[in-house]
């Protein structure tokens, strides 16, 4: 029988392959291949020609070529030939998929649900309604619409509405700070927040993130981000989420939300959905005319990479950010299923949806499928000015194709989106663009830096300084995010090197075995790159480079470092000079005189692994990873050190920076490998955090926020980033189904090296008295789909005057500055439009919606569980108990050995004990049943609770 876990495609009709491949469910505005081409015209109309038309354009002039002129246009020729035939992504090798690319195999999902239903959002809907009305078609159009990339001081601006008093949103990067602004905070990582496991510090992050925001100007941050979830280790963007589990994501997505929102600030949830590698993530930027596929069921779709938008949404989240890629061979941006179906209907997001940078890629189609916002403006080529929408979507209106009342929705979802956050507020957020440019550093300059149109220049930049106290959070995060992973009695260590008695211990075995005494101060060496500043934290554009030490990945995702503390700098600072002798060596070549090595008692080593997005690269790692080893030598190092360090006999700590895993089997054995602390990626604070760590004023609490197997292998043949296209849409079948990460080691049994959830602290704790307390009786479906508790907007729906969208008399247009306008009515073009089959058969709506975050009755408390937690061990610290289910064993549906659901953070003195209680919610116990396109409790047999500190770790158990 085939494995049920991977039955269900989208529609839910599960086929025999897995995948439908034929076209019996083709549509239209699924595919989207279409671009450009089906917008507003009718499809069996001519190009149309204009009256005043200029002949030949200069491309059709004949000219005599020369021989040399022949020569370079055969060589042209040749190389526009092998360019072809690379960009056809290898498609005589792929003859399958060339002659008949897979598209259309995600559901129609139709017409797009208003937003407006939901009592939490009511009052800002019947706000925006009355703003709305006021708007004129062009209005409406451009608060849809990007103004274009560079044409804005923020990354995205649209358009404003400026008579009714709607003003441009200022749309900015990203999850770890303000990028490309002066003055700000340059947070940890979305990794680094995963591995503090901690509710608070998620919020505090967040929130202390959007008073910069404000203070610099912008509305919307473009962040947190959940996806990807972290399928593949080697992912390029992995860190810029908090972990391979999608109920931690959730928890720490919807976390950062509320603290983002908390001050008016909104957040962008992204990116929906399954972007999970880099490479092929989207057109050209691999050489390919098209982003990758990737074919999810619809089961695995729901348990692991939608679920934390469902957390997300129910926080409030203002907006969601639809991805490059295409799912199920549909884009990410025009997927009907994805965003009307199961974000819009299912999820009830009453926000709205704006498309990742140039992931639209087609016009009247996203826009049916359920797209609110296109982004930067751009249509299918960077900068060039030409919209999708724009005066296309104009067009759409007044030529029928798009309906009037789809116009209205998006743009009331954002409307509201503004007055939900409070942004209407004048004092909280004045009508002014940010009081930074992100293109250059310059006090003055064009305020509109990507048109040629000549400009007057302004103060671009103004300096205000955002940062206020935020770099006690940075320096929490960085600490709390570090992880324990070794630890053989030598951590912590202290100002002196190590406290007297143990060094005096220390300095007797020495003797005994080797005959030498060391006398006099502690020596202790630090080495790697990584342990220093290089050539500064900014020295590469978006950070893509590896060059000293690692603060964060690369890409949209970072920002410009304000100053980034160096793990040496703050190991200077913290040891006593008098009592220790501090070598430093901060290159990732061991010293050639072994002289350096053999004196000393204690060594650091510094090793790392980066990646970023694919728009960059460096050295050999193209976004993704080519692999989980440390880079730049980093295993050699650590081997040579510890061979060398004391001749032997000293004591190694490892310190690993990385987005992600890596592998340690090359030196993690080494009987003077002490200790191993993975820092994650810690952000400015990066040394501090450190420092307190290994001096122990922090007792270390950091988990594991994904696993670290002992070889890519281990991870499972789904886990590998597809590095070659297998066809001109490359297809990445997500076939292991539910079986990422910890998931995919637990069902085969597969020891790990570190296992997921795993973190050591200075102290030891006990747990006790699990016990087990029903709140309500188990029922397989949760109580019927309530009925909207407040109605959406309704407008007039007659098409308005074509006057309403041409060009003002005498306005003078910035060169490639996206406006809403087109200049006459003769653009607009009638006719059939081949609108998706579907189309015109509303969808069912799913009894798993109802309200923000889904139907209300998964998010009851069907159980709680609490534990008594004792600290046992000498010293105080934090301690992270983490609650894994199994579901009740069942013959027909397949699940995996255990998944997290459920964990806190305690601080608890020694000797002292602490009750722990978790609310398991109606979703936390179900699946997603394909079959009734529902979640589903299991109501017999019985669910067992395994708390520990943990995934392997069975402190308590209990049974529901
Ligand atoms: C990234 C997004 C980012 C956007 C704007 C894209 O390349 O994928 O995450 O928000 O650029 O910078």
């Amino acid at each position: 029988m085939a494995d049920p876990s991977k039955q269900g495609l989208l529609n839910g009709r599960p086929d025999k392959d897995g995948y439908r491949r034929s076209f019996d469910n083709y549509d239209d505005s699924e595919s989207d291949i279409d671009a450009t081409d089906y917008l507003d015209r009718d499809p069996e109309s001519k190009p149309p020609v204009f009256a005043g038309q200029s002949p030949p354009t200069r491309w059709s002039i004949r000219r005599p070529i020369s021989s040399l002129g022949r020569r370079c246009a055969i060589v042209l020729a040749v190389l526009a030939g092998i360019w072809v035939l690379l960009a056809g992504g290898g498609a005589f090798a792929y003859k399958k998929y060339y002659e008949e690319p897979p598209y259309g195999q995600s559901p129609p999902w139709y017409p797009s649900p208003k937003g407006g239903i939901a009592r939490g959002w009511a009052a800002s809907y019947e706000k925006a309604a009355k703003l709305v009305s006021k708007m004129t078609l062009a209005e409406k159009v451009n608060v849809t619409t990007g103004t274009g990339w560079q044409m804005g001081f923020a990354v995205g601006t649209n358009g404003p509405a400026l008579h009714v008093g709607f003003p441009q949103l200022q749309l900015q990067d990203g999850p770890l700070g303000i990028r490309f602004a002066d003055n700000i905070t340059a947070f940890p990582a979305g990794i680094t927040v995963g591995a503090t496991w901690n509710r608070q510090l998620m919020y505090a992050r967040g929130k202390a993130h959007a008073i910069e925001a404000r203070a610099k100007g912008i509305n919307v941050l473009l962040g947190p981000c959940v996806g990807p979830l972290g399928r593949m280790p080697a992912g390029g963007r992995n860190w810029e989420g908090f972990g391979a589990d999608p109920y931690l994501q959730g928890i720490a997505g919807a976390e950062t939300v509320r603290g983002i929102q908390s001050e008016g600030i909104m957040a962008t949830i992204k990116h929906f959905v399954a972007n999970e590698q880099e490479h092929f993530r989207q057109p050209w930027e691999w050489g390919l005319p098209h982003a990758l596929s990737a074919n999810i069921d619809d089961r695995t779709l729901h348990e692991l990479y939608v679920w934390p938008f469902y957390d997300a949404v129910k926080a409030g989240v203002a907006s969601v950010m639809c991805s490059y890629n295409q799912v199920n061979n549909s884009y990410a941006c025009g997927n009907s299923k994805l965003l009307n179906g199961i974000l819009k209907d299912e999820l009830g997001f009453q926000g709205f949806v704006m498309s990742d940078w140039l992931a639209q890629r087609s016009g009247v189609g996203t826009a049916l499928a359920g797209l609110d916002m296109t982004m930067p403006g751009d249509g299918l080529k960077w900068a060039n000015g030409e919209s999708l929408w724009g005066p296309q979507l104009t067009k759409s209106i007044l030529n029928g194709s798009v309906p009037l009342d789809r116009l209205n929705d998006m743009v009331t979802r954002i409307v509201a989106a503004w007055y939900q956050l409070g942004q209407d507020d004048e004092k909280k957020f004045p009508r002014e663009p940010p009081n930074f440019s992100s293109w250059t550093d310059d006090r003055y300059g064009v305020p509109i830096y990507g048109s040629p149109s000549p400009q007057d220049k302004v103060e671009v930049n103004k300096y205000v300084n955002a940062q206020a106290n935020h770099s006690i959070i940075a320096r929490e995060v960085a600490a709390e995010g570090t992880v324990l992973l070794k630890n053989e009695n030598l951590l912590p260590i202290s100002r002196q090197g190590l406290p007297e008695a143990r060094l005096k211990s220390r300095r007797d075995n020495v003797y005994r075995a080797t005959g030498k005494r060391h006398e006099g101060k502690f020596k202790a060496g630090v080495f790697g790159d990584d342990a220093g500043p290089g050539k500064g934290p900014n020295y590469c554009k978006d950070r893509s480079c590896n060059q000293g030490t690692l603060g964060s990945g690369w890409g949209s995702g970072a920002v410009e470092f304000p100053y980034l503390v160096a793990p040496v700098t703050a190991l200077r600072e913290r040891f006593d000079k008098s009592k220790v002798e501090l070598v430093e060596y901060l290159s990732d070549t061991p010293p050639r005189d072994q002289s350096v090595l053999n004196d000393l008692e204690l060594c650091i080593v510094f090793v790392n692994a980066d990646s970023g997005e694919g728009f960059s690269k460096w050295a050999h790692v193209s976004g993704d990873r080519p692999d989980l080893r440390l880079q730049k030598d980093g295993d050699k190092l650590v081997a040579r050190v510890a061979s060398e360090c004391g001749s032997g006999t000293g004591d190694v700590v490892v310190v690993i920076h990385s987005v992600g895993p890596v592998l340690v089997e090359e030196w993690i054995d080494l009987p003077n490998v002490k200790a191993v602390l993975l820092g994650n990626l810690p952000g400015q604070e990066s040394g501090n955090a450190l420092a307190d760590v290994l001096f122990g004023d922090k007792n270390p609490s950091g988990h594991l926020p994904f696993t670290i197997g002992k070889s890519l292998d281990d991870y499972g043949p789904g886990a590998k980033v597809l590095y070659t296209p297998n066809g001109v849409i490359p297809q990445q079948d997500f076939s292991e189904g539910l079986y990422i990460d910890y998931r995919y080691f637990d069902k085969h049994s597969i020891a790990p090296r570190f296992e997921f959830g795993l973190g050591l602290s200075y102290t030891t704790f006990s747990f006790a008295n699990l016990a087990v307390n029903p709140l309500k009786t188990k029922s397989a479906f949760p109580a019927p789909r309530p009925s909207p508790a407040a109605e959406a907007p309704s407008y007039p729906t007659i098409t308005p005057p074509a006057s309403e969208g041409l060009f003002p008399k005498d306005f003078r247009p910035l060169e490639k500055y996206i406006y809403p306008y087109i200049n006459s009515t003769a653009e607009i073009v009638s006719g059939r439009y081949p609108y998706p089959d579907g189309y015109d058969t509303p969808a069912p709506l799913s009894p798993a919606g109802g309200d923000e975050g889904g139907n209300p009755d998964l998010w009851n408390v069907y159980v709680s569980v609490s534990v008594e937690v004792t600290n046992s061990g000498p010293l105080a610290g934090a301690v992270v108990p983490q609650l894994y289910l199994s579901y009740p064993e069942q013959d027909v549906v397949d699940f995996p050995v255990r998944v997290l659901r459920g964990f806190d953070k305690i601080y608890i003195k020694p000797g002292e004990t602490q009750k722990v209680a978790f609310g398991l919610t109606r979703r936390d116990l179900s699946y997603w049943d394909v079959q009734a396109q529902n979640w589903r409790m299991v109501t017999e047999g019985q669910y067992k609770f395994v708390i520990g500190e943990s995934s392997r770790d069975e402190k308590v158990t209990g049974v529901w």
